[in-house]
């Protein structure tokens, strides 16, 4: 017994996550980045996070090739970031129009994020259509602001209480 897939994609709309543009750098493909939710940390000791991508991406085939990302969590004013790095602009364009510089394993890490996590690739599970890939994270950069948000296929921001 399965769930009826219209039911699922909705009942997933109900979950509220914040955004990430994952980016990767390989010999054989150059810079290449990505926009995923389906982000979470995984273990603490030691440090572990996990991405989910879909099988047909171009960055989750970079991050075959190089075994290195990097996770950038998108800050309340990058809803035009996140739609470049959702197949709005081809990959030297979402480079072109974002700053960012290389990071400690290479992939890049865009500079006006809210937090990277530079991380090597630890496992990669086959889930469906997706990869779900464990990252070791070597190294994090954290900066002040607030979070953009996604919920119900739209973009928010943070109420403050
Ligand atoms: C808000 C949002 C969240 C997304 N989350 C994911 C995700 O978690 N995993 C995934 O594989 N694609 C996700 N996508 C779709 C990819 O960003 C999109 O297909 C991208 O262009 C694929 O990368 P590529 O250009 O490297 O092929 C998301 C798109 C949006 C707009």
């Amino acid at each position: 017994m399965t769930v009826n897939v219209d039911d699922f994609k909705q009942a997933l709309q109900l979950w509220a996550s914040g955004v990430t543009v994952v980016t990767t750098r390989s010999e054989k493909f150059g810079t290449q980045g990505m926009t995923v939710t389906a982000f979470s940390s995984v273990s603490v000791e030691p440090p572990q996070i996990l991405v989910c991508i879909n099988d047909r991406a171009d960055t989750g085939e970079g991050i075959h090739e190089s075994q290195c990302f990097a996770v950038n969590v998108l800050a309340a004013d990058q809803q035009e970031v996140s739609n470049q790095f959702a197949g709005g602009s081809s990959q030297q364009q979402r480079f072109e129009n974002t700053a960012w510089q290389p990071g400690v394993t290479g992939a890049p890490i865009l500079s006006d994020s809210l937090m990277s996590l530079e991380c090597t690739v630890v496992d990669k599970v086959r889930a469906g259509t997706h990869w779900i890939i464990i990252g070791a994270v070597q190294h994090c950069v954290c900066r002040s602001g607030e979070p953009i948000l996604y919920y119900r296929g739209a973009y928010r921001q943070l109420a403050l209480a």
